[in-house]
Order: C-alpha cells, then sequence, then structure tokens
C-alpha cells in the first residue's frame, strides 16, 4: 500500500470538519436527522436562531443579513459545507451566500421540486411554506424547468405551534383545514412540505389532505445532494461522531424539543447571543 502523502493528509484533515446546519428554529432538525441517518460519520454543527424566529414573515433583506451572519459564525467554526435547512432563508439568501463563502452552500427548495416532480403522477403539485417562502416566488423558478404544475399555500401560524411543542392538538387540525383548503381545492396529488418545520405537523396535515395525496419532504433529498457534494471530504468512521447545537433562544427549551423532534444526539447546548 501507498504511504499516505501531503494530499490524502489534506483531504482526511478537511472530512473531519464539520457540516454547518441552520435554520430559524428547529425546524432545521428535521433535515439533519436525514443527514445523521444517511451519512452517519459526518460530524455537525447545528444553528437554531430560536432567538429571532420566525423569518417567515420577515422581508427577504433582513431574513438574507440573518443568514450571513449565521454563516459567518459557522464559516468561523471550520465547517466543510453550510447546509441551509431553512426554505425561508434559502429563497432569501442563496445566491448570497453561494457568492460569500468558498465551501459548497446545499439549499432544501430544489431538492423539494426534485422529490415532488418524481413523486407526482398528474403533474399537479402543492408547495406549502411561510408567507417569504411562498412570495419569494422560489419553488414557482424552481418548478419551470420540471413538468409540474404548482399550486402554492402560504401557511401562517404553523411554525409557531412547532415551536411550542404542539404539533397535534385539535387547534393545530383546525388551522390546517384553513391553511390547506387552496391545496385541496386544486386537486393536488403531491404536497411539498416547503417549510421545514412542517414534517413535524406531518400527522395533521395528511390527516387533513387525505390517504392519496402524498407528502414530500425536502429533507431526505436534501441529504443526498450533501452526500454527492461531499466527495472526497466525506467524513470516515471513527467512531461517533460529534454534533454541536447552539441556539440564539432559550437553551431549556431547545434541548428539550430538539431532543423530542430529532433524538438523543442532542447533548450539550450552547448558547449564542448577538451583538
Ligand atoms: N423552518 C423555516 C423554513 O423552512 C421557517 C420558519 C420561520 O422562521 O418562519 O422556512
Amino acid at each position: 500500500m501507498e504511504p499516505a502523502g501531503p494530499a490524502s493528509h489534506a483531504a482526511s484533515v478537511e472530512a473531519r470538519r464539520p457540516i454547518g446546519v441552520f435554520d430559524s428554529g428547529l425546524g432545521g432538525l428535521t433535515v439533519l436527522r436525514a443527514l445523521i441517518d444517511l451519512l452517519p460519520h459526518e460530524p455537525t454543527v447545528y444553528f437554531g436562531d430560536t432567538g429571532r424566529f420566525p423569518y417567515g414573515p420577515k422581508p427577504a433583506d433582513e431574513v438574507c443579513k440573518h443568514a450571513l451572519e449565521i454563516g459567518d459564525l459557522l464559516a468561523d467554526r471550520g465547517v466543510k459545507m453550510l447546509v441551509v435547512a431553512c426554505n425561508s432563508a434559502a429563497s432569501a439568501a442563496l445566491p448570497a451566500l453561494r457568492e460569500r463563502y468558498e465551501v459548497p452552500v446545499v439549499g432544501v427548495v430544489e431538492p423539494g421540486v426534485r422529490a415532488a416532480a418524481s413523486a407526482t403522477r398528474t403533474g399537479r403539485v402543492g408547495v406549502i411554506g411561510t408567507v417569504g417562502t411562498i412570495a419569494s416566488g422560489a419553488y414557482q423558478q424552481a418548478a419551470r424547468e420540471l413538468d409540474i404544475e404548482l399550486e402554492c399555500a402560504a401557511c401562517p401560524g404553523f411554525v409557531e405551534f412547532v415551536e411550542a411543542g404542539d404539533t397535534e392538538s385539535d387547534q393545530v387540525h383546525v388551522l390546517a383545514e384553513r391553511l390547506l383548503a387552496p391545496v385541496r381545492a386544486a386537486d393536488v396529488d403531491t404536497l411539498i412540505l416547503g417549510c421545514t418545520h412542517y414534517p413535524l405537523l406531518a400527522r395533521t396535515i395528511a390527516d387533513v389532505m387525505g390517504r392519496d395525496v402524498v407528502l414530500v419532504s425536502s429533507a431526505d433529498e436534501t441529504a443526498f445532494e450533501v452526500r454527492a457534494e461531499l466527495g472526497d471530504v466525506a467524513g470516515v468512521d471513527e467512531g461517533a461522531p460529534t454534533h454541536e447545537f447552539l441556539t440564539s433562544g432559550d437553551v431549556a427549551t431547545f434541548r428539550r424539543l430538539g431532543t423530542r423532534f430529532l433524538g438523543p444526539e442532542v447533548g450539550t447546548v450552547g448558547e449564542w447571543r448577538w451583538s
């Protein structure tokens, strides 16, 4: 066997760097779950901007500013890739993030649309997201290249229920009945959960949409894209990798709900204060 040269040493140092993942709060943990399941050797660092949540109703330039601040702090932590696990941030900031960092930046919008395009039989696809995501036109743009017809609906209020840990109450159900009415009326056979918080409401959304509608979350497809991007800097099997968590909001709430939504990987949660 050839002795490891400087190039392979550099690649293995690179491989040990974590993947940075962020969201406005807890929703991005649905993407992190898919990443950890598909890539069990990758160390990760997750930032939940719960102190400035929600992003959905904010103007795009403000969300973009937040995303770049988080990108900077993750870049300072030496991440080898940035995963924007928030549709609102991806819709507002993906080009700016890609321009600013040398590491690959992966979003959630295109992977979600791709997954829906392969799931639909009729070509009639619904997409639900925050007010900011739907207004940005990011989904409409991503769908243009594929042969699908999109019916979009904003779902203000959903994410607040998730951040409060309420995913199945009667109140969420009543809200879902009202907000999902346009996509139900459009007779879609596939529904993109265009907000990373929504997979946590999947049972309620599925109940309202009915059994014939396929729910598509971008989490798995995003994880596949991350795997493809990693190439030779993919992490190697060196025992359990580290998973670091940071929140700009309440640490105890993040730990409690994070453990419920992600699982046992949520260990120590660091507190981050924006100055
Ligand atoms: N999870 C975020 C998304 O995918 C947004 C929630 C919010 O902050 O409004 O859009």
